[in-house]
C-alpha cells in the first residue's frame, strides 16, 4: 500500500457512554471482529482474572469507573481502525475532551433501556463542542427496553442532533428477532444465519413465517415510517455532527456490530487536517512527521515507574529510530522505543502513518499538549483546559517528604491529572479540579506512587477567572472573597468565593479584563 492509500485506511475514533451501557462490551465486540482478540473477557480484567489492559489503575477496579483512557487498534475490511476509549465519569471530562482532540469521530452507546443517560448527555457535549461525526449504537436488544421511536426522539431532543437509523430492530427482549439493515434491504436474524431479502414494497422475497409475527409487522410498518418520514442522509450533515447514524444491537451476543462497522468505514471520516499555534494547516499526507501528546499514563506497569505518552500522529509516518524535535524546548532525541496498542499487548512499532495513536516511552519529558516533529518548526493548537470548580489546598502530612510530594504534584499536573496554583507571596498549593473523584484519584496516586500521605483541606467551589491585562492587577485586589493565585504556566488567576463576589470585582475594578477558560 502506498503512503496516501495508508492514511487513507486510518479511521480513528473515541467511544463515549454512560458507565454501563456497554461500553467496554462493545470495544470487545469490535475486536473479536476484527479478529484483535479471540475471545471475549479480554479487555476487561475482571472477567478474566487477567491484568486488563483498560483497568490500569487501582482506583478504577475499585470504583469500577473507567479512570484512564486507553487506546487499541484493529484491523476490518482492510481498514486499520484505532478505539480510543474515555472515562464514562464526568469528574474526567477534562480527560474526554483532550482524548476526543485526538479522534476524527465517535461512537456513542446507548442502554435502549435506559436511554440518554446524565453522563451520555455530558460526553456528547463534549464531542458536539469538537464538531466531530457521531455515530450511535443502541445496545442491549436482547432485553426489554424503551421503543424503538421513543429512544431516536430522545436522542433528537435532548442532543439536539437529527438521527438516521442504518438498522431497524424486529421486536427486542424475548421477542427479539433481528435487525432490518437499511442499506443492504434484508433483516439480520439473530438466531438465524441467513439474511431475509426484502423487496422494493417491504415484502420479504423468500417467505419466512416470521410474516405471521406482531412484531415483524409493527417492525415493518415502523420502518416504512421511517423511510418515508424521517430525516434524510446527508453526508455532510454526518461530516458536521449534525446528524447521527444510529444502529441497534447487543454487544454481548455480538449482533449487529457487523452492519455498524461496515457503514462506519464507509462514512467515518479519515485523518483530518491539523491548525497549528500561528493558525497554519498541516494536511495529515505531509510527508514530514509531526504529531502532538494528548494523554500521558504513568505506571501501566506497577513494577516499573514508566509514563507513556500518547501521541496522535498528525502527518508524515513513524519509523522506528527516528530522530524528532520535542518543540516546546527544541530539543531532538531519536526514538527507540514506542509502541502501538493491541488489544491484550502491546508490540514495539516500527510503521506508523497519521492517525494512528502511539505510545512514547516517557521519563518526565513530555507534557500533554507537546508537538514533536522531524524537522518542521510547528507546533500544534493547545489542548483546552477547563475551568476548575474545585479547589483544595494541599500540603504534605510528612514535611520531610516534601521532595516526593513537589516530585509527585509536577508529574500528576504534566499528566493533566489535576491542575495546580498557588497563592502569591505565601506560595500555598492549591489544587483545582473540574470534579471530586480528580481529587481522589490524586491522593490514591500521591500516597501509592509517591509514597506521601497529602492533607487536603477543601476550601470549596471558586469562580476562577484568568487576566487579560496582568500589568493592572495590584495585591489591594486580592482579598479573602477574590483570592489572587498563580496558576502553573506562571499566569494570574482570580479565585472569587461566589457569582455575587466577581460581580462586586468588577464594577469595583472594570479596569481588570477577566476570562474563563473552557
Ligand atoms: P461499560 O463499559 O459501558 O461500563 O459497560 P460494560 O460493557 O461493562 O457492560 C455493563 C453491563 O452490561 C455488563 O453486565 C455487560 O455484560 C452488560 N451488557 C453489555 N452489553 C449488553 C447487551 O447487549 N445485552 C445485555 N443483556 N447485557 C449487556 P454486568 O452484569 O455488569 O457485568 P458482567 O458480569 O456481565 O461482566
Amino acid at each position: 500500500m502506498g503512503f496516501k492509500e495508508e492514511i487513507e485506511k486510518r479511521k480513528t475514533f473515541a467511544i463515549i457512554s454512560h458507565p454501563d451501557a456497554g461500553k467496554t462490551t462493545l470495544t470487545e465486540n469490535l475486536l473479536l471482529f476484527g479478529g484483535a482478540i479471540r475471545e471475549a473477557g479480554v479487555v476487561k480484567g475482571r472477567k478474566t482474572g487477567k491484568f486488563a489492559t483498560s483497568d490500569w489503575m487501582k482506583v478504577e477496579q475499585e470504583r469500577g469507573i473507567s479512570v484512564t483512557s486507553s487506546v487499541m487498534q484493529f484491523d476490518f475490511d482492510g481498514y486499520k481502525i484505532n478505539i480510543l476509549d474515555t472515562p464514562g465519569h464526568e469528574d474526567f471530562s477534562e480527560d474526554t475532551y483532550r482524548t476526543l482532540m485526538a479522534v476524527d469521530s465517535a461512537v456513542m452507546v446507548i442502554d435502549a433501556a435506559e436511554g440518554i443517560e446524565p453522563q451520555t448527555l455530558k460526553l456528547f457535549k463534549v464531542a458536539k463542542m469538537r464538531g466531530i461525526p457521531v455515530f450511535t449504537f443502541i445496545n442491549k436488544l436482547d432485553r426489554m427496553g424503551k421503543e424503538p421511536f421513543e429512544l431516536l426522539e430522545e436522542i433528537e431532543e435532548t442532543l439536539d442532533i437529527e438521527t438516521y437509523p442504518m438498522t431497524w430492530p424486529v421486536g427486542m427482549g424475548p421477542s427479539f428477532f433481528g435487525v432490518i439493515n437499511r442499506r443492504k434491504r434484508e433483516i439480520n436474524p439473530y438466531r438465524e444465519d441467513e439474511p431475509l431479502k426484502f423487496n422494493e414494497f417491504y415484502e420479504l422475497e423468500t417467505p419466512h413465517k416470521i410474516e405471521e409475527d406482531v412484531a415483524y409487522q409493527t417492525a415493518m410498518e415502523e420502518f416504512m415510517l421511517v423511510e418515508e418520514a424521517g430525516d434524510q442522509f446527508d453526508e455532510e450533515k454526518i461530516a458536521r455532527g449534525d446528524l447521527t447514524p444510529v444502529f441497534f444491537g447487543s454487544a454481548l451476543a455480538s449482533f449487529g456490530i457487523a452492519e455498524f462497522l461496515d457503514t462506519f468505514v464507509d462514512f467515518a471520516p479519515s485523518p483530518k487536517a491539523n491548525e497549528t499555534k500561528n493558525g497554519g494547516i498541516v494536511e495529515p499526507t505531509d510527508k514530514e512527521f509531526s504529531g502532538f501528546i494528548f494523554k500521558i499514563q504513568a505506571n501501566m506497569d506497577p513494577r516499573h515507574r514508566d509514563r507513556i505518552a500518547f501521541m496522535r500522529i498528525v502527518s508524515g509516518e513513524f519509523e522506528r529510530g527516528m530522530d524528532l524535535t520535542l518543540q516546546r524546548t527544541g530539543k531532538k532525541s531519536k526514538i527507540s522505543r514506542a509502541t502501538m496498542f493491541m488489544a491484550d499487548s502491546t508490540k514495539t512499532l516500527d510503521h506508523a502513518y497519521a492517525g494512528d495513536i502511539i505510545g512514547l516511552y516517557d521519563t518526565g519529558t513530555y507534557q500533554i499538549g507537546d508537538t514533536l516533529t522531524s524537522s518542521k518548526h510547528i507546533e500544534y493548537v493547545d489542548l483546552p483546559q477547563f475551568t476548575p470548580e474545585l479547589f483544595v489546598k494541599v500540603s504534605a502530612k510528612n514535611v520531610m517528604k516534601q521532595k516526593h510530594f513537589y516530585k509527585g504534584i509536577e508529574q500528576l499536573v504534566q499528566e493533566g491529572a489535576i491542575q495546580y496554583y498557588k497563592t502569591i507571596h505565601t506560595n500555598q498549593p492549591i489544587l483545582g479540579a473540574v470534579g471530586q473523584l480528580q481529587f481522589e484519584v490524586f491522593e490514591h496516586r500521591m500516597k501509592n506512587e509517591y509514597n506521601t500521605d497529602v492533607i487536603m483541606e477543601p476550601i470549596g467551589k471558586k469562580i476562577a477567572r484568568w487576566i487579560e491585562n496582568e500589568d493592572v492587577i495590584t495585591d489591594a485586589m486580592s482579598t479573602t472573597r477574590s483570592t489572587l493565585v498563580d496558576d502553573r504556566y506562571g499566569n494570574k488567576v482570580f479565585l472569587f468565593e461566589n457569582e455575587f463576589a466577581l460581580r462586586w470585582f468588577q464594577d469595583k475594578y472594570p479596569v481588570v479584563k477577566l476570562y474563563s477558560l473552557l
